[in-house]
């Protein structure tokens, strides 16, 4: 579903942005912010992806040295915005992070505790493919401060590694996970179901291997047939509708009485284990985002903005230089007509919701703005009927686009 809200400025920040909460209205407090960093390059595109990755030219190199003066130019420009504030988190995403040299993501580790104000304890999360994991490696990204890792492992079966065009196979997969529990504290695994020709038995084989391994975190996609991919040019035949729901019902269970809750559409996790940067990003939390293609959103008194910066790394790296604003694609005020929907569409991921008192401490609107859709919401079942928190009802989980479509 597409939402079309207007752009109020292309290519740079507006030089003095008017206020868009509704008349009176301010955030009293700032929520809490986290920093996302993109890097744009795998060893080979996967046909089913559309992130912003791109394969590196002939199996070269990154490159890196630019990347780290683009970054730090990007870095530098948005201070302004976020000056004095602390960052609670950092993701390093992808792409494929685990292209960066040790020294490379020390640099940027470096650069970022240079310029914000990082806490201490600071969650800082890194993608890493299992077909680029090396022990020393992922050794010193740890001695860097990374704190967590997350793996894209996808499956454990190789014929289905290979339909997905990865670049490991199921040996390499477990080996980097037994790589990575060594080196870091905290690990993830992605992995996709509803893969082509993926049977029932099949998924729950993928589940039981994951879960083999003990991790604290579990990433669990339904794989979408996205536009612009290898995948939506040549559709794999994938599991009709029945199937891929009851595959859902067998992560759901299989992954409970494994002591892994889900706690958001595709994430479970162990109890104290969520991602506290993702989890940021559902409660309609801040995040600064440095790097080609990155979307960033950012509160201030009087006005909530997002912002993209451009997708194409070449195009990125040379505009940054600039520093004149024009790496910045799409800079758009969330006014008060949008805000309720973009609000909803995050806190509704979450199983347990939020607070109520929430809503007006993140938007600066009254929950009475939304009496009418509130109503509405929890007449139909799809809103849990506790006045004191919004939350998916059963029914709402099941159906949770029609849910959030109320608030539109
Ligand atoms: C940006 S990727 C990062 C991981 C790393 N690049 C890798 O693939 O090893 C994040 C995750 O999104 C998931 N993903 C990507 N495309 C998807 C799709 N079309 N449908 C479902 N999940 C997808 C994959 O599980 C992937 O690991
Ligand atoms: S390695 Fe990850 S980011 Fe890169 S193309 Fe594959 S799924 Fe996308």
């Amino acid at each position: 579903m597409a939402i079309t809200i207007p752009i109020l400025s292309a290519g740079a920040a507006p030089a003095r942005a008017p206020v868009v909460l509704p008349a009176g209205a301010t955030l009293t407090s700032l929520p809490p912010l986290s920093v996302y960093v993109h890097v744009p390059w795998c060893v080979r595109k996967c046909p089913y992806c559309d992130f912003n990755s791109h394969a590196t030219a002939g199996g070269e190199e990154i490159p890196e040295r630019a990347y780290l003066d683009a970054l730090r130019a990007d870095l530098e420009q948005a201070i302004p915005s976020i000056w004095g504030r602390q960052v609670v988190s950092v993701f390093i995403g992808g792409g494929t992070p685990s292209l960066l040299s040790p020294e490379g993501l020390d640099e940027l580790l470096a650069m970022l505790r240079a310029c914000l104000n990082v806490l201490p304890d600071a969650e800082i999360t890194m993608e890493a493919n299992p077909g680029t994991a090396e022990a020393g490696r992922f050794k010193a990204y740890a001695a860097s401060g990374v704190s967590r890792v997350s793996l894209g492992i996808q499956s454990f079966d190789d014929a289905q590694l290979k339909k997905l065009g990865r670049i490991h196979d199921a040996a390499q997969a477990r080996a980097a996970i037994e790589m990575a529990q060594a080196a870091f504290g905290r690990v993830n695994l992605d992995m996709m179901f509803a893969l082509p020709g993926q049977d029932l038995a099949a998924c729950e084989a993928d589940l039981r291997q994951a879960l083999s391994f003990g991790t604290e975190h579990l990433s669990l996609y339904h794989l979408t047939l996205e536009p612009n991919t290898v995948f939506a040019k040549y559709p794999p035949e994938v599991p009709d509708d029945d199937t891929s729901a009851a595959m859902q019902d067998l992560v759901e269970d299989t992954l409970a009485q494994a002591g892994l809750a889900r706690y958001e559409v595709s994430a479970y996790a162990r109890p104290g284990a969520r991602c506290r940067h993702n989890v940021n990003y559902w409660e309609f939390g801040d995040y600064l985002g440095l790097g080609p293609g990155a979307h960033g959103k950012l509160s201030f008194h009087d006005r909530i903005v997002r912002e993209a910066r451009m997708k194409n790394p070449e195009s990125w790296m040379e505009r940054v230089a600039r520093r004149d604003g024009s790496h910045i694609a799409e800079t758009r005020l969330v006014g008060p007509d949008a805000l309720p929907f973009e609000y909803m569409l995050n806190v509704l991921r979450l199983k347990e919701g939020v607070a109520a008192s929430a809503f007006e401490e993140r938007t600066g609107m009254s929950l009475a703005t939304i009496a009418h859709q509130l109503e509405a919401a929890t007449r139909r079942d799809l809103l849990d009927a506790d006045p004191t928190r919004l939350k998916a009802s059963a029914l709402g989980w099941r159906f949770l686009n029609d849910l959030q479509e109320i608030f539109l």
